[in-house]
């Protein structure tokens, strides 16, 4: 028996691909997994997966939301498939629970947001052209800085989203990506105007804008819905959706299936513009 279960768990872990952000963010990018003991943390609430397989979020006394996927195994993960479904796997071939909405293959992001809920944003639909940095703080840190600007939402002067040593925000009317780290801008509009905010339109499309004139434009625009930009740990800044599913929906499915080995790959295009 040991040493039979002792196989899928070797498999499991060659299929897993290098976690490149530290645990816990709050936003998991689709070929990620979550395995037992690794959380997502936004404020108090933390959505983890528990060693009896069971995926919850709580806040800081209980449990808020359960997939109900404990007593079915115990070499668990959750995977974020490029399709954007979320699922629970036990072993390679067997999901417990999934988010039971699959869209396209794309590039899609899962925000646990302030109000402890769970949302899948996607496809991604513009990300900045710089090169990615890898930091060498690959600690397991939680990161509780602002690090996602919101569809509706503006960024005003002064104001900017961090994620450890790297920040994205407007000096004068230039949106640039800094690493504080090392002093270098990553990625930088080179727009320059006075009094300039940047806004996140509900169709997906980045703007920097003075007044009502546009100075900068991602120029990729999607169906209107809610949308997300990330500041992502390698540095790049992505934006996602509209959304595709979240926890308080009730159309999910219990499927217990056969279904092809999950397979990350490490989301590794730089798309020049
Ligand atoms: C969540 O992850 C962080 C970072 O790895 C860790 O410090 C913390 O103990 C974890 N929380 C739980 C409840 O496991
Ligand atoms: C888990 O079970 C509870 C109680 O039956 C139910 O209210 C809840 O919706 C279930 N969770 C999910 C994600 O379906
Ligand atoms: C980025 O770095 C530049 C030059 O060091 C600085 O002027 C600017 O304020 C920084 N911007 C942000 C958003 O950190
Ligand atoms: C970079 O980030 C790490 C961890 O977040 C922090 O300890 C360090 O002080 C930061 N360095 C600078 C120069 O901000």
């Amino acid at each position: 028996m040991a040493i039979q279960s002792l196989i899928p768990n070797l498999l499991l872990l060659l299929l897993l691909p290098a976690l490149p952000f530290s645990l816990s963010d709050y936003v998991l990018y689709s070929g990620e997994v979550l395995t037992p003991g690794q959380n997502l943390t936004n404020g108090d609430f933390q959505l983890s997966l528990q060693p009896n397989c069971e995926l919850i979020i709580t806040d800081a006394v209980k449990t808020i939301w359960r997939a109900n996927t404990s007593g079915q195994g115990s070499d668990c993960y959750l995977g974020f498939k490029h399709n954007g479904e979320l699922v629970v796997r036990h072993g390679v071939h067997y999901i417990l629970w999934s988010s039971g909405v699959k869209s396209k293959k794309g590039k899609y992001a899962l925000l646990l947001d302030s109000n402890g809920k769970l949302n899948i944003f996607g496809q991604r639909r513009w990300i900045s052209n710089n090169q990615k940095v890898l930091g060498e703080n690959n600690m397991r840190t939680v990161i509780t800085t602002e690090y996602v600007l919101h569809s509706g939402h503006r960024l005003n002067p002064g104001k900017h989203l961090s994620y450890q040593n790297l920040t994205f925000g407007l000096s004068h009317c230039n949106l640039v990506i800094n690493d504080t780290d090392s002093g270098r801008i990553l990625w930088q509009t080179n727009t320059k105007a006075r009094g300039c905010y940047v806004q996140l339109d509900a169709n997906g499309e980045l703007t920097v804008k003075h007044s009502k004139q546009r100075l900068w434009s991602s120029n990729k625009r999607g169906d209107n819905g809610a949308y997300i930009g990330v500041l992502r740990y390698d540095g790049r800044f992505g934006v996602y959706g509209p959304l595709l599913w979240d926890s308080d929906k009730k159309d999910t499915v219990d499927a217990l299936d056969f279904n092809g080995g999950f397979v990350g790959d490490d989301d590794d295009d730089v798309q020049v513009l």
